[in-house]
């Protein structure tokens, strides 16, 4: 059994392969994978790690002659034709549950961060100005009482709301079908998503991308936010049209905007770049030692289910 694997991954994941005595080999370099180098690579393996940076689609599965199982490292698979790959009888697995909390954190983090201006006042203090304290020095807005809106209430959605309930948010969340436990928590209430984002004081967005949630937040829906909203998306950039999102943040349309993903993350819109109303990260929603190694032995775990023949973790459906 023989396993490519698309760039490093934890060490513990690759232990755990060697225990099960499967054979890999690796992308090592540390950046993507070229298309090229993928389409070669996997022509005679029985498993593909991939990561969200792979476009598998029909071509590059068609190029898989006996693989059986794509175990992405992400609880997102847009990267991948599943729909084809399931005509292939190639089973696609996802690493949902351990990178709620460490996406959950960053949303909150960006959500304080856009708040309370964190870069502006570090590059302030950095930059020497900070010579006395003041009483409207670099003032921002509090979260208690305001109301967050929750767009998606699956996993992360649902961790979001708890977290902003604790800061005495009032949340609200769109979702199609009703999260009856997220009531409870939070005493969330499920509105439309106009409603959600007339009403709401901080925007965070929780699904995943798809045809349907493909611009979703588009020109329209940005002009119904408040002019002291802000928006914060740690899902997939595709959700959100940048370029009206671009506009709508030059005209301050809104108060702020916190991005951990863009709509083209190898090549980022550098008018993004220049404003000074979004605070940007690099897609580090997972990005804690505990998640990533936790998604890696996911991913590891699949595959070595699938090849044994026993029952696949965390199947995509
Ligand atoms: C995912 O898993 O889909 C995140 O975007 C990266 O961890």
């Amino acid at each position: 059994m023989k396993v490519y694997i698309t760039r490093k991954i934890p060490q513990k994941a690759i232990e755990y392969l060697k225990e099960n005595n499967i054979s890999f080999s690796l992308y090592k370099k540390d950046r993507p994978i070229p298309r090229k180098e993928l389409l070669k690579n996997i022509k005679n393996v029985d498993a593909v790690l991939s990561l969200l940076t792979d476009k598998i689609d029909a071509k590059v599965i068609d190029a898989m002659n006996k693989c059986k199982v794509i175990a992405n490292f992400a609880v997102g698979y847009d990267n991948i034709d599943v729909k084809y790959a399931k005509t292939k009888n190639i089973i696609v697995t996802n690493t949902p549950e351990v990178l709620t909390d460490s996406t959950a954190d960053l949303t909150m983090a960006l959500v304080l961060t856009c708040a309370r201006r964190l870069p502006e006042a570090e590059e302030f203090l950095r930059a020497g100005k900070y010579t006395h304290w003041k009483p409207d020095l670099l003032l921002g807005v509090e979260l208690k009482d305001k109301v967050f809106g929750v767009i998606g209430a699956g996993r992360i959605g649902k961790a979001v709301a708890i977290r902003a309930k604790s800061f005495g948010c009032k949340i609200i969340y769109f979702s199609h079908s009703r999260n009856s436990f997220l009531e409870r928590k939070t005493n969330a209430q499920k509105v439309s998503l106009n409603f959600l984002l007339k009403s709401s004081n901080f925007v965070s967005i929780h699904l995943p991308s798809t045809k349907k949630t493909f611009h979703l937040i588009d020109k329209e829906r940005l002009s119904l936010m408040k002019r002291s909203s802000i928006l914060i998306n740690t899902a997939r950039g595709e959700i959100i049209d940048e370029k009206e999102l671009i506009k709508t943040l030059k005209a301050k349309r809104i108060l702020a905007a916190g991005l951990d993903v863009f709509e083209n993350e190898l090549n980022i819109n550098p008018e993004l770049l220049k404003l000074e109303n979004v605070v940007l990260l690099p897609h580090i929603g997972s990005a804690t030692q505990k998640a990533r190694t936790n998604m890696a032995m996911i991913a590891v775990k699949n595959i070595v289910a699938v090849l044994s023949g026993k029952k696949t973790i965390t199947p995509v459906s």
